[in-house]
């Protein structure tokens, strides 16, 4: 009896191969949408342009800045990127935190602590007299413009600085820096997590071209063909698209399969409608999740004895790193009886157990639509280029992909994308390394354009010369 009751419950989360197929079907339609001229402004998957127009070659290098600005904490880096070892060196880096207050204070506020954490680094480091290219990782959906020119469309993860949205990053950072008037800054390049993490990951393999964020958030990027992006002009070539796929489902499309739950995390979240695949997927969202499959299931008495403690029935008290602990193969159910004594339980062996099964089918439905998202992604790239057979590298980051079984995301992409051979590589500093190498990508575009232009100028002075002959 007890079993195909906890079962009743359970079976809402578990997607049958058939179910993450036709997801990945409709996030196939999603992406259209995002790219057409027409379409992208009432797209939920946003596909924006990212103006990175080329992985790296091996031929980058330099001093740089990054900041890191888009999960729990705010990082500054300096990042060197060396051409003979083929690396980007993290030299030093600085974690400051972002107090809770601040996240939902004003954005001068906001930007003023960076400049702040920004000028303590350069100084403790002895840089402020360098004027060093900064690579800054925002990890919010932004309209970008230039690589150096980014509109915040609205924030995600929590965050909700007033006088932001709608505004040019950059330009709030540049002030930030201007008000204080103690250093400089050189060139800057602003980029999404995934891409950095792309970029990061492509110095070593240049066949990475998707970047895979499962952390706080979820989101992917990837390159996809110029002529394919309508907004953009331009037949040539191809350019990283962030997807913004955490925004999948904002339009109802994926209503059948939330669950009930689901639905009261979206209600009680700080941006209800938005972002419901994230937060069927990342890690600010699992841990909630759990706590209320648990609360419902004690209600019904299947738990505890019946019994609610307080943290139980606490908003955001069970958190997502419960679940990866609880989930461990070795350590597992001791970690389940130590969190739920913690967490002021009265709990039998046969709860632990059943409070197991739960975190494990939770994680794993994240896991699985993950695998959906990323598989249409590779089947689209597949197709783009007319391939009966892609072989391709991710580049991922994110504590929920780290800290997770990764076997069933890996297996799920095999089955959704056959004619795809995925390599993932963890980006290790991805989101800050990343912004260095974006910024040193650009310069060498930069560098190469010019060059051309140089040898163009020389032809058409010899051709002015013939014709004054
Ligand atoms: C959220 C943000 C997105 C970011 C992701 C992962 O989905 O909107 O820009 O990439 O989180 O951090």
């Amino acid at each position: 009896g007890g079993d195909l009751r906890v079962e009743k419950y359970l079976q809402p989360f578990q997607l049958s191969p058939e179910t993450l197929q036709e997801v990945s079907a409709r996030l196939r339609k999603d992406l259209l949408r995002g790219l057409g001229k027409h379409s992208h402004h009432k797209a939920p998957v946003k596909m924006l342009p990212t103006f990175v127009r080329a992985t790296p070659d091996g031929t980058e290098k330099g001093d740089f800045l990054a900041l890191d600005l888009g999960g729990t904490n705010f990082r500054v880096l300096h990042v060197r990127v060396e051409e003979e070892a083929q690396k980007v060196l993290k030299m030093d880096s600085q974690i400051c935190a972002i107090p809770q207050e601040m996240m939902l204070g004003t954005g001068e506020q906001l930007f003023d602590h960076i400049a702040t954490c920004l000028g303590d680094f350069l100084e403790s480091h002895n840089l402020k007299g360098q004027t060093l290219p900064l690579g800054f990782t925002f990890s919010f959906p932004c309209e970008q413009l230039e690589i150096d020119k980014s509109i915040l469309i609205r924030w995600t993860k929590g965050f909700n600085c007033s006088g932001v949205e709608g505004k040019d990053v950059v330009q709030l950072l540049k002030e930030a820096i201007h008000r204080r008037g103690d250093y400089h800054i050189g060139s800057v390049a602003m980029v999404n997590d995934t891409v950095g993490t792309m970029m990061s990951c492509g110095y070593k393999d240049q066949s990475c071209e998707i970047g895979m964020i499962i952390g706080t958030g979820t989101n992917a990027c990837y390159m996809e063909e110029i002529k394919n992006v309508k907004r953009i002009e331009g037949e040539d070539g191809r350019m990283c698209i962030n997807t913004e796929w955490g925004g999948f489902g904002d339009d109802g499309c994926l209503d059948d399969i939330l669950t009930e739950f689901d639905v009261e995390v979206d209600k009680t979240s700080i941006n209800p409608g938005v972002h419901i695949f994230e937060k069927m997927i990342s890690g600010m969202y699992l841990g909630e999740i759990v706590r209320l499959v648990l609360v419902k299931m004690t209600k019904d008495k299947l738990l505890f004895k019946g019994q609610i403690s307080e943290a139980l029935g606490t908003c955001g008290l069970f958190e997502t790193k419960f679940i990866s602990e609880i989930e461990e193969p070795d350590s597992g159910l001791e970690n389940a009886k130590k969190i739920l004594t913690e967490l002021g339980l009265d709990w039998s062996l046969v709860d632990a157990s059943v409070v197991r099964l739960v975190c494990d089918t939770i994680s794993s439905r994240s896991a699985y639509l993950c695998a959906a998202a990323l598989a249409t992604l590779v089947n689209r790239i597949r197709n783009n280029r007319k391939l009966g057979h892609l072989k391709t590298t991710v580049g991922v980051d994110g504590t929920v992909y780290r800290k997770h079984p990764t076997s069933k995301l890996q297996k799920a992409v095999r089955l959704l994308a056959p004619q795809c051979d995925i390599t993932f590589l963890v980006s290790e500093d991805g989101s800050g390394k990343g912004a260095a190498m974006v910024t040193a990508v650009a310069q060498r575009l930069a560098h190469q354009s010019r060059l051309l232009e140089e040898s163009d100028g020389e032809d058409n002075e010899e051709e002015e010369e013939e014709e004054g002959q």
